[in-house]
């Protein structure tokens, strides 16, 4: 079924639509009470997204709070390489952290293609308890990681500042990398189309460190896997298409690339001018982005110049297609009330660009 507002999804798909649409990155999170109040109730950021429940309620904050024109699934990019059995946990202060990190050539060649059901089955029914609740208002995002990203963290064991382990074995047994990067595309391939059957009605591919990559390694080994994923995804579902978004933080410079991988629509962060971007692709795709998360600190008036900066530079939409949205994830410090602001700015603001 088509949703009551499904401007977001008219965007993707470069259709007219009567204002600009937004989300954000990460929008269900820390910088809202609410959030951490059922979190402090679930006792942990992992039993939250474990519970399909809680995972809803979190999912439908903001969305309630703003009146944002979609929802994005509550869960982690790193349920997936969970789900192969390294062992996430979140550590305070420290972010996540794998107990069996993949180095080894043993360790490589012991990983495999989890079985969807059985792992990842509270994120299917996550998908399925939020649709309900959902109704049909807006639309729902599924995600996943990147091969490339998801790899970052299953090498390194956790964060990294210099990616210096993933890099070293990139340089040196490039062989074992792709076959980890394989393993991953397959396994989110599966994943995705597990989140499309039960219900979600766009997918957005996290390729936050794509952007680490030297030139020439970015399209071997980052592009290349998010490209295999979208060929084996199966794009529709209950007759509707099932948009795709990718989003490489630092991808700018490779636009065109990304622009031809398949995807419908390509996420930018800050360090891009929209105009130019559009006249790159030449409006072949979408475009979603891009305001520097940290505007939100400034006062009422910045964020609304800034946010009309942006919808100024994609400028009036006509063939294109634009999804407002941060350069990244909202900082856990932003005051909710510069949601609020950004959020009004964006939908009364961009109406001038979708005149005909
Ligand atoms: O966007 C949403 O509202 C949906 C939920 C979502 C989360 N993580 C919840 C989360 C999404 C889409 C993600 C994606 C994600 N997770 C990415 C890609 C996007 C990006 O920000 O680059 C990455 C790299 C991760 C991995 C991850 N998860 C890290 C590094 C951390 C710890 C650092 C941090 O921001 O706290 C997490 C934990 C996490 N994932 C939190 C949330 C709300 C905070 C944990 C908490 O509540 O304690």
């Amino acid at each position: 079924m088509k949703p009551i507002n499904d401007t977001f999804l008219r965007a993707l798909k470069r259709e007219q639509t009567d204002y600009t649409p937004v989300w954000l990155m990460r929008q269900a999170g820390r910088y809202l009470p609410e959030y951490n109040a059922t979190r402090a109730r679930l006792g942990s950021f992992l039993a939250l997204a474990k519970c399909p429940e809680a995972a809803c309620e979190v999912t439908l904050q903001p969305v309630d709070r703003f009146g944002l024109d979609a929802a994005i699934l509550f869960s982690d990019i790193l349920t997936v390489p969970d789900a192969m059995g390294l062992g996430l946990s979140f550590v305070a202060g420290e972010g996540p952290v794998f107990a069996k990190p993949v180095q080894s050539e043993e360790a490589v060649a012991a990983l495999d293609v989890p079985d969807m059901e059985e792992t990842l089955g509270y994120v299917t029914e996550a998908v399925r308890v939020i649709r309900r609740e959902l109704n049909n208002r807006v639309p729902l995002i599924g995600f996943s990681g990147s091969p490339f990203t998801l790899a970052c963290y299953m090498i390194e064991g956790g964060s990294s500042k210099d990616f210096a382990t993933v890099k070293k074995m990139m340089y040196t047994r490039p062989d074992l990398l792709e076959r980890i990067l394989d393993v991953n595309a397959r396994a989110v391939t599966a994943y995705l189309n597990a989140q499309i059957k039960a219900g979600t009605q766009a997918l957005q591919v996290f390729d936050t460190w794509g952007g680490a990559l030297a030139d020439g390694c970015f399209e071997r080994f980052s592009l290349r896997y998010m490209k295999q994923i979208i060929d084996g995804l199966i794009h529709e579902h209950d007759g509707q298409k099932v948009p795709v978004i990718i989003f490489t933080k630092g991808g700018g410079l490779w636009l065109e690339q990304m622009a031809a991988c398949g995807a419908d629509c390509v996420g930018l962060d800050w360090t891009v001018n929209l105009a130019k971007a559009r006249r790159r692709v030449n409006d072949a795709v979408s475009l979603q982005g891009n305001l520097d998360p940290a505007v939100l600190f400034a006062d009422e008036a910045a964020i609304r110049r800034e946010v009309r900066r942006v919808i100024d530079s994609f400028g009036p939409v006509g063939k294109g297609g634009h999804v407002f949205n941060l350069g990244h994830g909202i900082n856990q410090h932003t005051d909710p009330e510069a949601v609020r602001i950004l959020v009004d700015e964006v939908h009364t603001y961009s109406r001038r660009m979708h005149e005909l």
